[in-house]
């Protein structure tokens, strides 16, 4: 089975722990990442982590992914909801992904609710915190051949 996974979170997801924990939870970027290793590795797959604030090395990530990498969690915080640069990188990447965000985008302010890479994916999760991650690494994992 193909088993390599980027995960990669987007602009002010580094302010994790800093943000409002009512939306995002208390828990750091560094503490998110252990817990999604440890998911990751429970079902087999290996994971590599990445975070940016600049959007155009978010772009090259993507670029540099399709090397090193056979799917991508995707957290593009903000960027999600309008950056046709980012989803044209995923685009030319070419590898499955699942959009994943901590929160409900979907019943917040009017302008979260669009997603401009959402077609792009295979999936897409959200409102679930740190756990959403896990159902992440199961779409991805069964879109891998490894079963559900
Ligand atoms: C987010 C939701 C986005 O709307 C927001 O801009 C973020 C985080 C989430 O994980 O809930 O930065 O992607």
């Amino acid at each position: 089975m193909r088993n390599r996974v980027e995960v990669m979170h987007g602009v002010n997801l580094d302010q994790l722990g800093a943000r409002d924990p009512v939306i995002y939870g208390g828990q750091t970027l560094t503490e998110l990442e252990v817990r999604v290793k440890r998911f990751a590795h429970d079902l087999g797959l290996e994971p590599t982590f990445s975070q940016t604030n600049h959007e155009g090395e978010f772009c090259e990530a993507l670029h540099e992914a399709r090397e090193t990498a056979d799917g991508l969690i995707l957290n593009p915080g903000a960027w999600t909801h309008y950056s046709y640069a980012i989803r044209d990188a995923l685009e030319v990447c070419g590898l499955p992904a699942v959009e994943v965000h901590i929160s409900e985008v979907d019943t917040r302010e009017e302008w979260r609710r669009r997603s401009v890479i959402r077609d792009l994916c295979v999936g897409r999760v959200q409102g679930k915190g740190i756990d959403g991650y896990r159902e992440a690494l199961e779409i991805l994992r069964a879109e891998l051949g490894g079963g559900s």
